[in-house]
C-alpha cells in the first residue's frame, strides 16, 4: 500500500458553508492559487449546482489551476453531475465528487427513500458520472452513521461502477478516533473490491476530534485521503485543519510513515489569506498558524530555547511559514520593490493596471503608517479585488466627533452605484453612529450577527481589520474591511457585507442542507 496520503482541500466548499464564509469568484481564485503553492492534491471548487455564480467560480477556479486536481461536489443526481462536468471543463486535471446519504436516520428523513432505492441511485449516478470523467469520487453522507453492511453494499456497487475514491464522511462529527478507524478498516476488510479506490476521510469536528479521527482513519483504517480545509473552516465547529494534519504527519513521521505533497511553508501565507478573506478570525492559540503557536513567553521556556530549541519546540516557526514580524516596506519604498514583494508573496497581477492600483493603495497606506508588513499588503491585494469586482458600494470618506458626555456623531462619504452620497448619524460609540450613518442612507434592515475588530500586526501602529456579519432574508454574509482608523475600517466592513447581500452570486445552497 502506499504511504502517500493525498491531501484533498475543500475549504472553498465545505468551508465556504461556514455562515458568512462565502466567497467570490475572485476570492476563490485567489484562494486557489495558493492552494496550488502549498501543492494540495486536489482543491474541491464548490458545488456547481448551488447557483450560477458556483458555477462561474468553479470554472474560473479550473482555469486558473495547472498543477492541483479541480473537484466540484455534486448531488448524486444526473443534472449535478452534468453541471458538475460542464463547471470544470477548463480543469487541466478534473474531478466529479457525488454524495448520497446512506445513514438510516438521513435516508429516512431527509431522502425518504428506501435502503434498496438508495443503493441503485449511488450506483446509477456513478454510471452516469464515468462517462463524463475518469476521475470519480463517491462519498456516502453521514457515513460514520450507517449500517456497515449496508454501506459495504453501496461501496461494493459503487466502485463496480467506476468509483475510484471511496470517502466515508463522520458528517456531524460523533466518531472518536479508535472507533471511527476500526470503522474504516471494516469496510476495506469487508468490501470485495476495496483495492480498486483510494480510501478517503472527511471528519467534522464537533467533538473536537476531527484531526485525530482523520490521523486514525489513516493509522487504523488505512484510508489514504484525508479532506480538510485552512483554518479548519467549516459550518459549526469546523472541519479538518489541513495544517495540522500536514504538520502531524510531518512531525510524527517516526509513528505514521506517511508523506505527503505540501509544501508546509506556506501554510501561514494560506491561514492568512482565508482568514482575511472570509472574516474568520483564527483564535490566537490554534496550532499551528495561531499568533502563539511559537510565541514562547514563560522565562524557562525562553532559557531552554536559547540553549537548544528542541527542548521545548517539536516545530520550527520558519518551516510553516512564520518570519518574524519583518518591516518590508516603507513610504519611500518605490514601485519596483512593491512589485518584487508582491512577487515574493506568490500574489500575481493580472495587468499593470492592477499594478497600479494596489501601488496608489499602497502609498496611501505608507503615508498614513510608516512600517509596513506582509499582512498590510495581503490586506491592500484585497481591498483592490473588491474594487475590481465593481462593489456597489464603496467608501469614500468619513469624519467623526466623540467626547466624553457627549453622544457620538459620525458624517460619511460613500459611493452607491455610481452615485456619491453623504450622510450623517449618531450613536452609541463612534462606530455604532458611522454604521447608523450608511444605514440611514442604504436603508438594509439587515440585522447585525457579530463586529468583531483584529490587529493584523502587532502594536497600536498596526492596521485594524474589521469583521461585520449581516443576516437579512435568511442569508448570512460577511464583510472584512482593513484601515489603520478602526472607525474608517468599520465603515468598509459594514459596506463590504452590504455588497454581498447586494450580490446575487453569494446566494448559495448548501449542498447537504437538500434532497
Ligand atoms: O460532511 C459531509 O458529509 C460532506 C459530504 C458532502 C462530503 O461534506
Ligand atoms: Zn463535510
Amino acid at each position: 500500500m502506499s504511504d502517500k496520503i493525498i491531501i484533498f482541500d475543500t475549504t472553498l466548499r465545505d468551508g465556504e458553508q461556514s455562515p458568512g464564509a462565502s466567497m467570490t469568484k475572485d476570492e476563490k481564485v485567489r484562494i486557489a492559487r495558493q492552494l496550488e503553492r502549498l501543492k494540495v492534491d486536489v482543491i474541491e471548487a464548490g458545488f456547481a449546482a448551488s447557483s450560477e455564480g458556483d458555477f462561474n467560480a468553479i470554472s474560473a477556479v479550473a482555469a486558473a489551476v495547472k498543477d492541483s486536481i479541480v473537484c466540484s461536489l455534486a448531488r448524486a443526481n444526473d443534472k449535478d453531475i452534468t453541471r458538475a462536468a460542464d463547471a470544470l471543463k477548463p480543469a487541466n486535471a478534473k474531478r466529479i465528487h457525488a454524495f448520497l446519504a446512506t445513514s438510516p436516520l438521513h435516508m429516512a428523513v431527509k431522502l425518504r427513500m428506501s435502503p434498496e432505492e438508495v443503493l441503485e441511485q449511488a450506483k446509477r449516478s456513478i454510471r452516469f458520472a464515468r462517462n463524463l470523467a475518469s476521475d470519480i469520487e463517491f462519498s456516502a453522507e453521514d457515513g460514520y452513521r450507517s449500517e456497515l453492511d449496508f454501506l459495504c453494499r453501496v461501496v461494493e456497487g459503487v466502485i463496480n461502477e467506476g468509483a475510484t475514491t471511496i470517502n466515508i464522511p463522520d458528517t456531524v462529527g460523533y466518531a472518536i478516533p479508535e472507533l471511527y478507524g476500526d470503522f474504516i478498516k471494516a469496510l476495506r476488510t469487508r468490501v470485495p473490491n476495496s483495492d480498486k479506490a483510494v480510501w478517503s476521510v472527511h471528519c467534522h469536528n464537533d467533538l473536537g476530534m476531527a484531526v485525530a479521527n482523520s490521523l486514525a482513519g489513516v493509522k487504523i483504517g488505512g484510508a489514504r485521503q484525508i479532506e480538510c480545509t485552512i483554518n479548519g473552516l467549516g459550518e459549526r465547529a469546523g472541519n479538518t485543519a489541513l495544517e495540522e494534519i500536514v504538520m502531524s504527519l510531518r512531525t510524527r513521521k517516526d509513528y505514521f510513515d506517511m508523506v505527503c505533497g505540501i509544501d508546509a511553508t506556506q501554510i501561514v501565507q494560506a491561514s492568512r489569506l482565508v482568514s482575511h478573506i472570509t472574516g474568520f478570525v483564527v483564535q490566537p492559540n490554534k496550532a499551528v498558524v495561531g499568533a502563539n503557536a511559537f510565541a514562547h513567553t514563560s522565562g524557562i521556556h525562553q532559557d531552554g530555547i536559547l540553549k537548544a530549541r528542541e527542548t521545548y519546540e517539536i516545530m520550527r516557526a520558519e518551516d510553516v511559514g512564520w518570519a518574524a514580524n519583518k518591516i518590508v516596506l516603507g513610504k519611500l519604498s518605490g514601485r519596483n520593490a512593491f512589485k518584487q514583494r508582491l512577487q515574493e508573496l506568490g500574489i500575481s497581477l493580472e495587468s499593470e493596471a492592477e499594478l497600479n492600483d494596489a501601488f496608489i493603495r499602497f502609498k496611501a497606506l505608507a503615508d498614513q503608517k510608516s512600517e509596513i508588513f506582509d499582512e498590510d499588503i495581503i490586506a491592500i491585494m484585497s481591498a483592490s479585488a473588491a474594487a475590481e469586482g465593481g462593489e456597489y458600494y464603496r467608501f469614500l470618506s468619513m469624519s467623526q466627533h466623540s467626547e466624553t458626555g457627549e453622544r457620538p456623531k459620525s458624517r460619511i462619504t460613500f459611493l452607491v452605484g455610481d452615485q456619491e452620497v453623504t450622510s450623517e448619524a449618531e450613536g452609541n460609540g463612534p462606530v455604532d453612529a458611522s454604521l447608523n450613518a450608511i444605514e440611514e442612507k442604504v436603508k438594509s434592515g439587515a440585522e447585525q450577527l457579530l463586529y468583531s475588530v483584529n490587529a493584523i500586526t502587532s502594536g497600536t501602529q498596526s492596521q485594524g481589520e474589521v469583521t461585520v456579519r449581516l443576516a437579512k432574508g435568511g442569508r448570512i454574509v460577511n464583510g472584512v474591511g482593513t484601515d489603520p482608523d478602526i472607525i474608517a475600517a468599520s465603515a468598509k466592513a459594514y459596506l463590504a457585507a452590504l455588497n454581498k447581500l447586494h450580490d446575487p452570486s453569494h446566494i448559495k445552497m448548501n449542498a447537504q442542507m437538500t434532497p
